[in-house]
């Protein structure tokens, strides 16, 4: 497959809120590092049409799990089940300080772009804060997300090229694949001109682990303890590196 693939292909469509689910969900890390007591609380934000939020009700099923998401027609197909359906952004979270044991963004950071990069930075640092806010001590986020670092999968992208649209490197822009648009056959002017293409349907952000750690450990008191590199699946079904990492908020100290 080449970049070509890439640029064109239909990841998951922001308008439509059609959801591949194509990372891990990272019920593993959240077992490992909770207990599973009840009245546990755990937080699935951008839990799209209720994949992640199904699969922490099954491993979870004593603690209450609120699916979270921007769009509500996902919400909607949710299962009826889980403790709550709220709808709102993730930038600003209707939930109290230290009420949360668990969160899970589970393909949900690659979705916090912006035409300005510096805002983007601000927005996923929002993200960041918000979640260490409503976390108790001791609390732990799970990310899972794509990566930007190929190793595995070895899944070409000219990160460099997409740069001159989305004027953020690590930030892909997504056409319509119908349009079946091609870097290949065009000089890095003509790349940026397609910054205005009709036919450019999203950015998508790819981290890297040093860029995540740094991004939670620079703005709030989150501290990773595990992350691993996998192969998980891009919504056309390509295979392509992905990052699992797990943060803990630092427990209270004694007094
Ligand atoms: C790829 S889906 C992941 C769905 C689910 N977590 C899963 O693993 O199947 C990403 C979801 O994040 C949601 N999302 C994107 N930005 C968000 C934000 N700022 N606040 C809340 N949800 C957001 C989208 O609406 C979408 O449903």
């Amino acid at each position: 497959m080449s970049e070509d693939n890439l640029a064109s292909e239909n990841y998951w469509k922001a308008s439509e809120q059609k959801i591949p689910g194509s990372t891990r969900i990272p019920v593993d890390e959240l077992k490992k590092f909770l207990d599973n007591k009840p009245g546990m609380v755990i937080l699935d934000l951008g839990s799209g049409e209720g994949r992640s939020t199904q699969a922490l009700k099954e491993s979870f099923p004593e603690a209450k799990i609120v699916a979270f998401d921007l769009n509500h027609k996902g919400l909607e197909k949710t299962i009826s089940d889980v403790s709550g359906r709220v709808q709102g952004t993730a930038l600003e979270l209707p939930f109290a300080n230290e009420s949360a044991d668990g969160v899970v963004l589970c393909g949900v950071l690659t979705n916090i772009t912006d035409k300005d990069p510096q805002k983007a930075v601000e927005a996923r640092k929002k993200v960041i804060k918000e979640i260490a806010r409503v976390l108790k001590p001791g609390g732990i986020l799970t990310v899972s997300d794509f990566n930007r670092e190929h190793n595995l999968s070895h899944y070409p992208v000219n990160y460099s090229r997409h740069e001159l649209i989305t004027n953020e490197l690590g930030t892909i822009a997504v056409f319509d694949p119908m349009a079946k648009i091609t870097f290949q056959d065009k000089g890095d002017k003509e790349v940026a001109l397609l910054a205005g293409s009709p036919y450019l349907q999203r950015f998508a952000h790819h981290y890297s682990t040093d860029e995540l750690t740094n991004l939670a450990e620079s703005v709030s008191e989150l501290k990773i303890v595990k992350h691993s590199a996998e192969i998980g699946t891009t919504p056309s079904g390509n295979p392509i590196d992905t990052i699992v990492a797990t943060f803990i908020k630092s427990p209270k100290e004694a007094p």
